[in-house]
């Protein structure tokens, strides 16, 4: 079983799955949405956790080294956040249910007509890397975008360099499909290649059949 034990937050679990699962979510669309599993709170982001400490994420340029051109900055989150109206782009924030803290946080990006839906995540809070707060926070996110919201296909572009980012993707099952080539700029100009990777529904449910 998957937990976050005593005070180390330091503690690497195989992901169980089936404890990762949504405990409740009676979201509508439009509606903020909340998943739970058994150690973390995945739900829509407020004013008032654009804050501090999202604030510090953004000025951590190891952090944002992978994550994309965008400013994360809270500034310009407050003028984005309406944006995300919970129908077809989230923002959810990521908490530790045992210590109460905001540890990170995902961007879900959903396509409604093609039944598709692309996603990113941070875990700003470095206690948690190596925690496998990813893996369980994004099977409860999986279980909604495939079985609640009915899409098709999830897919993800990570930085080629990206290491744990790749793992994780494939601890999920999903399947390289390309790889962009120099897609990617860092902060000190050199270029880097992106892997799409992509998981289908059935795929998912083959994984959560196994038990994986
Ligand atoms: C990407 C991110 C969320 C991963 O956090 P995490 O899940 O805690 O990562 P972990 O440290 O557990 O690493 C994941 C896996 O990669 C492995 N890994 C990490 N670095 C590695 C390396 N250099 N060599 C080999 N394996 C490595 C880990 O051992 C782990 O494998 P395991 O699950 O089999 O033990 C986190 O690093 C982060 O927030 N980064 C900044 C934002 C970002 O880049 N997001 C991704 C872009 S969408």
């Amino acid at each position: 079983m998957l937990s976050v034990q005593g005070a180390s937050l330091v503690k690497k679990a195989m992901p169980d799955l089936e404890n990762a699962a949504p405990i409740s979510s009676d979201w509508k669309p439009g509606q903020p949405l909340r998943l739970e599993t058994e150690n973390y709170v995945l739900r829509s982001l407020t004013m008032d956790d654009l804050g501090e400490r999202y604030q510090s994420w953004a000025d951590d340029a190891e952090l944002m080294r992978h994550f994309g051109s965008g400013d994360m900055s809270v500034r310009r989150m407050r003028k984005r956040l309406p944006a995300y109206n919970n129908r077809d782009a989230f923002h959810l924030g990521i908490f530790c249910k045992r210590t109460g803290r905001f540890i990170g946080y995902y961007f879900v990006y959903v396509t409604l007509t093609w039944g598709l839906a692309r996603t990113s995540v941070l875990i700003g809070d470095r206690d948690y890397w190596g925690t496998g707060a990813v893996l369980e926070t994004r099977a409860a996110l999986l279980d909604f975008l495939f079985d609640t919201v009915d899409l098709e296909r999830v897919w993800g572009r990570v930085n080629a360099q990206n290491t744990p980012a790749v793992f994780n993707y494939k601890a999920h099952g999903f399947q390289v499909e390309g790889v962009l080539r120099d897609a990617y700029m860092l902060a000190d100009g050199t270029r880097t290649d992106q892997v799409v990777f992509g998981l289908m529904r059935e795929e998912w449910h083959e994984q959560r059949a196994r038990g994986a």
